[in-house]
């Protein structure tokens, strides 16, 4: 879906547009990530703390990065997922 949102935004040069979902396109990748990272430990008793970019929806696992690498936001806007 967002490859072909992407080809319109950048033929229409709509830099917002086009921002907007290579974020979404590279967030959906971290999660697909974890997803399959998840189903692959099924059955291990693994518990993992995951914080959320209130911004992109970045979602990482351990602790929150300073600095979000995927829309650039502050540590203090990850949301910790309990
Ligand atoms: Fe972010």
């Amino acid at each position: 879906m967002y490859p072909i949102f992407l080809k319109v935004a950048e033929e229409e040069k709509n830099k917002e547009a086009y921002w907007t979902f290579d974020v979404a396109n590279q967030v959906e990748e971290i999660h697909a990530g974890l997803y399959q990272k998840k189903l692959d430990s099924i059955g291990e008793n693994i518990e993992v703390t995951y914080y959320v970019c209130n911004f992109c929806g970045n979602t990482v696992e351990k602790d929150a990065p300073d600095i979000c690498p995927i829309c650039r936001a502050p540590k203090s806007e990850f949301k910790k997922i309990d």
